[in-house]
């Protein structure tokens, strides 16, 4: 396959953002999971084996409350990386959010680089992913490529902005009020990595979509990313800014979300997903952190982590004494000063 720029700037993402994970470098940005400590239950009368850590969204039963989230596709090396992410999911019983599809569109030989998720996960919930300006003919066509389960559409402003090449004009809600009242599987807004605020929430709330992923900071870092991509080098420079995940997850609150959430942004163990869960998100997803594994330890080393991570919720749940991931929004924790700060600060925010 003759490779593209689109399809060049996917293996950068690939590699840059594995380095990002592999070095530690991701900066910190607001609250991380470590400033919530759950209170200990002392005598939570019930067993391992009474867990159940299925999951009811989309009017599917997710077998875990969390799966692998979109990076690739696009390139020969990235169709390989779906490929197995796919295989890796299909052996732990995952479900798979593949990366935008948005080059397969205009490039009509990239899609098998897509259709692989599909073909190594076939009865598999697999999920779609488009930019959030993509008309509905386009979201049928992503949809049908893979046969997918849902899709995501993302909502990625301050990416375009760090990208030299990347889109200066964001008029999306009227586009995206039309893709969820015609797309024939559920639609997810998602961000890819920066957060949302207690408006975000509220003028998605009007839209109505399946569910928003909240995307929070904390994990993959696209600020950095993207900056590195840059030639020449430019100054503008958003390291630092965002909502991490734990935070976007409480202006959801605040915000009186009633739509299911997500979380992704920085998941790295079954304990993360347990406090997202906690903070009110139904179902939580991981990216950079897998891709790192893969990389490093190839897909039996993926598939020995999720295993981990399968082992681990149950006796996290157990040591909480919730039997089902939904009682885990009911269970008592500690926020740390950071955190506590921000939950005053955006109280009194009144947009
Ligand atoms: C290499 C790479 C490529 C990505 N490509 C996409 C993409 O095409 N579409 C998308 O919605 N998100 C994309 N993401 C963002 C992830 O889905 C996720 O929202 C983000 O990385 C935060 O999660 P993490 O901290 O677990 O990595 C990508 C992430 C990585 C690491």
């Amino acid at each position: 396959m003759s490779e593209s720029a689109q399809a060049h700037r996917k293996d950068e993402h690939l590699s840059l953002g594995v380095n990002l994970w592999r070095q530690q470098q991701n900066i910190q940005v607001g609250a991380t999971f470590d400033d919530i400590r759950w209170l200990p239950e002392t005598f939570p009368e019930m067993a391992v084996a009474d867990v159940n850590t299925q999951v009811t969204l989309f009017g599917h039963n997710f077998d875990w409350p969390f799966y692998i989230e979109a990076m690739t596709g696009g390139s020969t090396l990235t169709g390989r990386v779906n490929g197995q992410l796919a295989a890796v999911a299909q052996q732990t019983g995952l479900a798979m959010a593949v990366g935008s599809q948005s080059i397969a569109l205009k490039e009509p030989d990239a899609a098998k680089t897509f259709q692989i998720a599909r073909q190594n996960h076939p009865d598999g919930f697999l999920i779609a992913n488009l930019g959030a300006d993509h008309p509905i003919e386009n979201v049928r066509q992503a949809i049908d490529m893979i046969d997918a389960n849902a899709i995501e559409l993302h909502v990625n402003v301050a990416q375009e902005l760090v990208m030299s090449e990347g889109d200066r004009a964001f008029y999306w809600l009227d586009n995206l009020a039309t893709v969820i009242a015609k797309s024939p599987v559920p639609v997810i807004i998602k961000e890819v990595g920066f957060g949302m605020s207690q408006s975000a929430f509220k003028t998605i709330q009007a839209l109505a979509p399946a569910a928003i992923n909240v995307g929070g900071a904390n994990g993959t870092n696209f600020a950095m990313i993207e900056r590195r991509r840059n030639r020449p080098a430019e100054t503008f420079n958003l390291d630092n800014y965002g909502l991490s995940t734990v935070e976007s997850l409480l202006a959801a609150q605040s915000a009186d979300n009633n739509l299911p959430l997500i979380a992704t942004g920085g998941i790295a163990s079954a304990n993360d997903v347990v406090t997202s869960l906690m903070l009110g998100a139904t179902l939580t997803s991981s990216a950079g952190y897998l891709l790192k594994t893969l990389m490093r330890d190839g897909e039996a080393g993926l598939i020995t982590e999720i295993q981990s991570w399968q082992r681990d919720l149950p006796r996290l749940m157990t040591l909480l004494g919730a039997k089902k991931t939904a009682e885990l929004s009911a269970k008592p924790r500690l926020y740390s000063p950071m955190l506590h700060n921000f939950i005053q600060q955006t109280k009194k925010a009144t947009r």
